[in-house]
């Protein structure tokens, strides 16, 4: 597993554009600390993913985890910018109509407003960005075991940066390759050690194992200093290159299926212990 891609990126003849999905990145992307200084985090998922797009050409493009749109802006400006036809098809639990705490620097400096994910992008995206982009409402589980139901296609290239921990991070890919054609590549964001982050664990014990050394990229995306939340952070992506995918390689249908049932029990008695947190919480008030 070697890191490369993103150090090609900078000395590329892309450095206007990198430039522009920074600008990008200072309106979908940025984050304050609770020192309440604002950080960029790792904007350079950007370039990654708008290079991987051109690159891919991908007819269907699925993000798990919209956030504010960062990721799919950068994929629906590679798809413009390289005349291809293609959607981005991005699940959140956040409705777009939704306001959340949103910091943002629109140039006058950094500042934070509750804002609705539909209004920033009508305001700073152009139609012919956003028209690329479809944003599909609900948790993971529910949007993917309608996918085939409700009509979706089969996909491309998917960017998994929803839920973080091991088991969503699991289902996520479980599910996506359910929906994926031959020659799906998957790009995962947050490919570290960090506590409660479940992408490395489930790349090196149960992923990588089974693929040639060449299907596995690590990719640095350069940000390692109090990027996040002042923390010092080490930031990686990890990319399964599709063509060195054999199909149904990962998990038989019955494996899958196991999983299913595993992630549910494993969703319900974390929804029941956050409950009980919260009645004990509100019981100590009393
Ligand atoms: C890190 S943000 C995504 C950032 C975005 N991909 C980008 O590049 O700008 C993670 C998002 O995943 C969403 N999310 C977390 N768990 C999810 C789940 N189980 N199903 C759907 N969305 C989820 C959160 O609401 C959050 O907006």
């Amino acid at each position: 597993m070697e890191s490369s891609l993103v150090e090609q990126i900078p000395s590329s003849n892309q450095a206007n554009r990198w430039g522009q999905l920074r600008d990008l990145a200072k309106l979908t992307a940025l984050k304050q600390a609770p020192d309440g200084a604002f950080h960029l985090g790792h904007w350079w998922r950007g370039p990654v993913l708008y290079s991987l797009v051109q690159q891919y050409k991908p007819r269907n493009v699925l993000e798990f985890g919209t956030g504010r749109g960062y990721g799919a802006a950068c994929m629906a400006q590679a798809l413009f910018d390289a005349g291809l036809e293609g959607t981005i098809w991005t699940i959140d639990i956040l409705p777009p109509e939704y306001p959340q705490e949103w910091p943002f620097d629109e140039g006058k400096g950094p500042e934070l407003k509750q804002l609705a994910l539909r209004d920033v992008w009508a305001r700073h995206l152009p139609p012919v960005l956003t028209q690329k982009i479809r944003c599909l409402t609900g948790d993971s589980k529910s949007i993917m075991k309608q996918w085939h139901r409700s009509g979706l296609p089969k996909i491309d290239f998917c960017f998994i940066d929803g839920g973080h921990d091991y088991w969503t991070v699991k289902h996520d890919f479980i599910a996506s390759l359910r929906v994926a054609n031959a020659g799906c590549s998957f790009l995962f964001d947050d490919y570290t050690e960090r506590r409660g982050y479940g992408v490395k664990r489930l790349i090196d014990r149960e992923v990588a194992p089974k693929l040639p050394r060449e299907a596995v990229e690590v990719i640095d995306t350069l940000s390692r200093d109090k990027t996040v939340y002042g923390e010092d952070v080490e930031h990686g992506m990890l990319l399964l290159h599709g063509e060195y995918i054999p199909p149904g390689l990962f998990y038989s249908r019955s494996a899958a299926r196991r999983f299913q049932r595993q992630y549910w029990l494993h969703t319900q008695t974390r929804r029941l212990v956050s409950r009980v947190r919260a009645l004990a919480s509100v019981l100590r008030y009393l």
